[in-house]
């Protein structure tokens, strides 16, 4: 298991007690055990001749993690921590066995040794081991393999250009430490992979690409590749062809594509820009035809002032009469009737006198029919009396409003009746 089996004797100069028996690769890097396999540390001693172990303690210290004890030898007895009780035995003089390790037992293991002599004096001695355990990279179906993919990859990290990429993989598991697979080219030189995504390593080729055949391979020398069963096929090389005219080919098409994609991109926002503007176009035509309405609104002129014509007898609508003003054009004379052009708000009056004994005025202000304003007054012999009406009107753009005489002796007399009504303001 321990490829570098070193074994020397470590003679301090002047010293003449204990003597270790170190086994390591070297003094300064770690041991590496693979993974479910046992960690053995050989800690032989001999002792001067006056000396004896009177207790020995073994420590680990996880990568990461508090030092923990693991065993200890008191009374000629060893003793492991509960935790490790079945896994953990004693080898000759101050070596330990760990069965079955795992990644997390990575760590400094450790022994002190506490001897006494003759003359009741103690002596403690330490011998430490750095441990590595290393696990093995797993591919999901137990094999490797590499492909060129089907379709050229942009690098946007580095020179933006499209590249044929092949791809290495599948890895469930890259192994403790994680291995990196290395690829080699048709001209022999070794590459290490432009990138790692999703279990698999990616190479993108250089331009222009060489054809010939790309071999992807775990490096034999790494930790977790050495690991490996001897037979294991993720210990094999994997080799693919790859076409140099096809390849350069879907280089071009790759192009093309993107530029047709980037073109409809470009169409597309033109599009949307097309669209905005005439949308913007709309609105501001909108608003001026708004803007215009409320000009025209507030700039409505609608009054009138008429006279009746001739005198009027009887029942009905009061009418003809002659038109003063007519502004807006909404009253008519031959009618008595003025007919809202706008919604809005209005204001009428009118004033009648009869100038005929024993004759009435009963006129009604109707909107459309309905009174909202009476004057009632009759003469008698020669004392004149006159009556009027009026009303502010809430009018939609077509209701009408007239004056309307309630019954049949009645005289209106032209020169004392008219007729008079104008728009306050009229709605947006
Ligand atoms: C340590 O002791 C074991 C068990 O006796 C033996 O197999 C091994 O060779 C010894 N190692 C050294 C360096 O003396
Ligand atoms: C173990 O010892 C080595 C060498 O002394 C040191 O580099 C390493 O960091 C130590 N590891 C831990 C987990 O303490
Ligand atoms: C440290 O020890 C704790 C408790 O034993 C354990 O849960 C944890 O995984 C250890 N961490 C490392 C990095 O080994
Ligand atoms: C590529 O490898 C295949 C088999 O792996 C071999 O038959 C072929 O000759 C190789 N081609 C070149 C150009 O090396
Ligand atoms: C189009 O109009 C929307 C909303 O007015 C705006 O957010 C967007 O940036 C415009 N797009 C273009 C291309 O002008
Ligand atoms: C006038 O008023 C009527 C009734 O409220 C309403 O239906 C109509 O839309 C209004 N017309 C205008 C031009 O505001």
């Amino acid at each position: 298991m321990f490829r570098f089996l070193v074994i020397f004797w470590l003679q301090l100069a002047g010293y003449s007690g204990l003597q270790w028996a170190e086994r390591f690769q070297d003094n300064s890097g770690p041991m590496e055990v693979c993974s479910g396999q046992n960690i053995r540390l050989f800690w032989n001693f001999t002792l001067a001749q006056d000396e004896h172990v009177k207790d020995m303690v073994w420590t680990c210290q996880p990568e990461g993690n508090a030092t923990e004890m693991l065993a200890s030898y008191v009374d000629d007895t060893f003793m492991p921590m509960s935790e490790f009780s079945g896994r953990l035995s004693h080898l000759q003089d101050g070596g330990i066995e760990l069965s079955c390790a795992t990644i997390l037992e990575s760590g400094n293991y450790s022994v002190t040794v506490n001897t006494v002599d003759n003359n009741g004096d103690e002596t403690l001695y330490r011998q430490t081991a750095w441990v590595k355990v290393v696990d093995t990279p797993k591919t999901q179906n137990g094999r490797i393999e590499v492909r060129q993919e089907r379709e050229a990859v942009r690098d946007d990290t580095s020179d933006r250009q499209w590249h044929v990429h092949l791809s290495c993989g599948h890895f469930s598991d890259l192994g403790h430490p994680p291995v990196e697979a290395e690829w080699k080219t048709p001209n022999g030189e070794t590459l290490s992979s432009s990138y790692f995504h999703k279990g698999n390593f990616h190479l993108l080729l250089s331009n222009p690409v060489k054809g010939g055949n790309y071999t992807c391979s775990l490096p034999s020398l790494s930790p977790a590749t050495r690991c490996l069963p001897p037979g294991s096929v993720l210990r094999d090389d994997v080799t693919v062809y790859v076409d140099e005219v096809a390849a350069r080919f879907s280089i071009m098409e790759a192009h093309q594509v993107a530029m047709e994609t980037r073109l409809d991109e470009e169409r597309a926002a033109f599009a949307v820009f097309r669209d905005n503007t005439s949308l913007e176009k709309s609105q501001m035509q909108g608003e001026m035809e708004d803007l215009k309405i409320r000009l025209d609104t507030a700039t409505l002129r609608v009054s009138f002032h008429a006279r009746l014509t001739s005198s009027f007898t009887g029942s009905g609508t009061l009418t003809p009469f002659t038109v003063i003003t007519n502004e807006g054009d909404a009253f008519s004379g031959t009618t008595g009737t003025f007919t809202a052009p706008r919604n809005g708000t209005y204001f009428f009056v009118a004033s009648a006198g009869t100038a005929s004994s024993d004759k009435y005025v009963d006129m009604y202000l109707q909107k459309d029919g309905v009174s909202v304003s009476r004057a009632l007054a009759r003469q008698y012999s020669g004392y004149y009396t006159m009556g009027s009406v009026q009303a502010t009107l809430y009018l939609t753009a077509g209701q009408r409003v007239w004056l309307h005489s309630a019954r049949s002796n009645t005289h209106y007399h032209a020169s004392f009746t008219s007729f008079t009504g104008f728009l306050i303001h009229a709605d947006d």
